[in-house]
């Protein structure tokens, strides 16, 4: 009797174990693929589509990722505002990941002068003027989601109007000299990018207006039934709110609830839920 339960034990220890192994293989392959060389993670960051694609091979094998583990895995993937610069030789931060829908152009990130997106197209809604001027533009991703915002807002009975997206750099120099000539260079400095700044030249960023606000860019705007919608639902389009009210230490400019930025569904909706500003949001923790 003494035998048959020392032995009976013995085949389940080594059953047990053997059950395990695979697990304990699988877990470590996990560890050491989140543990690798920031180099390799660099490289990573450089080519996303492959690297879900791997990620995706190897779903089989690794364990149920927790939540905190899948907000790393998403993390690890941000273009890092320190790492999409490089300082210049008049010590100015340029901007490298002009492609990125997450580009981040700023009062301390420049954007190459001679930069223009390439795939600029005009969306197919309304303007408060006639002419296709270059400011009618966006770039194709955004153009698409924007017909679909402004489709929505149409269903709810809104009336929202496009009124100034893609400005090149030349633009911008005007614009900011027309500015600090009228309300001083301080002044203008809190509502008008210096050339260079602006994420309008990105092609990813459009002023709308609405008629109860004459189609002007003003605070009130965020008051009308457009700028409030706007403020709860651009998010499911890919845009957020890029200059809310109360982040202007962050951001550096006044609130403004007409300026709307695309960065993509299922950024937006992250930036949107937790409450942060563009740069918040890509700041490495
Ligand atoms: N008004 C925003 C900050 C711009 O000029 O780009
Ligand atoms: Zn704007």
């Amino acid at each position: 009797m003494k035998n048959y339960v020392l032995t009976s034990v013995l085949v389940g220890s080594v059953l047990v174990l053997s059950a395990c192994k695979p697990v304990d293989w699988a877990e470590q392959k996990w560890n050491s693929a989140f543990n690798q060389s920031k180099d390799e993670k660099v490289e990573e960051k450089n080519d996303h589509k492959q690297h879900h694609a791997e990620q995706n091979d190897q779903n089989e094998e690794k364990p149920t990722q927790t939540d905190e583990e899948k907000e790393q895995t998403q993390q690890k993937d941000l273009p890092w505002l320190n790492d999409t610069v490089t300082v210049s030789g008049d010590g100015k931060a340029v901007v490298q990941n002009l492609n990125d829908m997450l580009i981040v152009a700023n009062k301390e990130r420049n954007l190459p002068a001679d930069y223009e997106p390439v795939d600029l197209v005009i969306p197919n809604v309304p303007f408060p003027f006639k002419e296709d001027l270059p400011k009618k533009k966006l770039r194709k991703e955004a153009a698409a989601s924007i017909e679909l915002l402004f489709k929505g807002a149409e269903e709810q009975g809104l009336q929202l109007l496009a009124q100034s997206g893609y400005r090149s750099y030349d633009t911008q120099v005007s614009i900011f000299a027309y500015n600090a000539q009228q309300y001083g260079e301080e002044k203008a400095n809190q509502t008008s990018a210096q050339p260079g700044q602006s994420e309008h030249q990105t092609g990813l960023s459009l002023d709308v207006t609405s008629p109860e606000v004459n189609y002007d860019l003003v605070e009130k705007f965020g008051e009308t039934k457009e700028g409030k919608w706007l403020a709860e639902n651009a998010y499911q389009y890919g845009f957020i709110i890029r200059y809310p009210k109360g982040k202007e230490d962050v951001t550096g400019y006044k609130y403004e609830p007409w300026h709307l930025r695309y960065v993509g569904k299922e950024h937006a909706k992250e930036i949107h839920d937790r409450g942060v500003t563009l740069e918040e949001y890509l700041k490495k923790p």
